[in-house]
């Protein structure tokens, strides 16, 4: 079944302990967009993770915000199954997290290689400098990009934005 066929009522929310194997998969198989995480670093991380949910319960995207100290909130592990993409629910996710964000009052960044998918909601390109923690060294393909989804009410830490 493909998203064009089928366009499921999606339910977006917090991931429970049942959901980390699923979210493990998600993220590998987003290989090279994502960075891998076994399914123990899921669970120890459960709380940064909100999970799309398909009308069985299924697993069909997942979202984290990382909230390291002394660092911005980052976007991370933004995946959606193959199967279901193009149907909206890469959109839910992010803004989903981005309405997270903005209770916190705190901006949202990410780094990615597909900067044309967040662009589409919201987000806009920072020079790499302007990002107040190190993006990562790229691994080929296409380059990477740090992006931020500003939130209202917020005191801006990065510098040269
Ligand atoms: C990127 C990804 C999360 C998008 O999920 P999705 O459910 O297919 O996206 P949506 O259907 O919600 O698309 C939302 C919008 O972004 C656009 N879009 C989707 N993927 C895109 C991409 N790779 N590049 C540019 N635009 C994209 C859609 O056309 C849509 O635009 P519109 O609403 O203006 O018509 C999904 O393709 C994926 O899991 N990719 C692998 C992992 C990845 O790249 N993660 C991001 C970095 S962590």
């Amino acid at each position: 079944m493909t998203a064009e066929l089928a366009r499921p009522p999606v339910q977006v929310g917090p991931a429970s302990p049942g959901d980390a194997a699923s979210i493990a998969r998600l993220v590998r198989r987003s290989r090279g967009e994502c960075l891998p995480l076994s399914e123990g670093e899921v669970l120890a991380r459960l709380g940064e993770f909100e999970v799309a949910r398909g009308p069985g319960g299924e697993v069909l995207g997942c979202a984290a915000i990382r909230r390291a100290p002394g660092r911005a909130p980052e976007l991370r592990s933004v995946s959606v199954d193959r199967r279901w993409r193009g149907a909206g629910i890469g959109r839910r996710l992010v803004e989903r997290a981005a309405e997270r964000a903005q209770a916190a009052r705190q901006d949202l960044f990410c780094v990615s290689r597909s900067p044309e998918f967040f662009e589409r909601i919201g987000f806009v390109r920072l020079p790499t400098s302007a990002v107040p923690w190190r993006p990562g060294a790229a691994r080929g393909g296409r380059p990477r990009c740090a992006l931020v989804r500003r939130s209202r009410g917020v005191v801006r830490r990065e510098r040269g934005a």
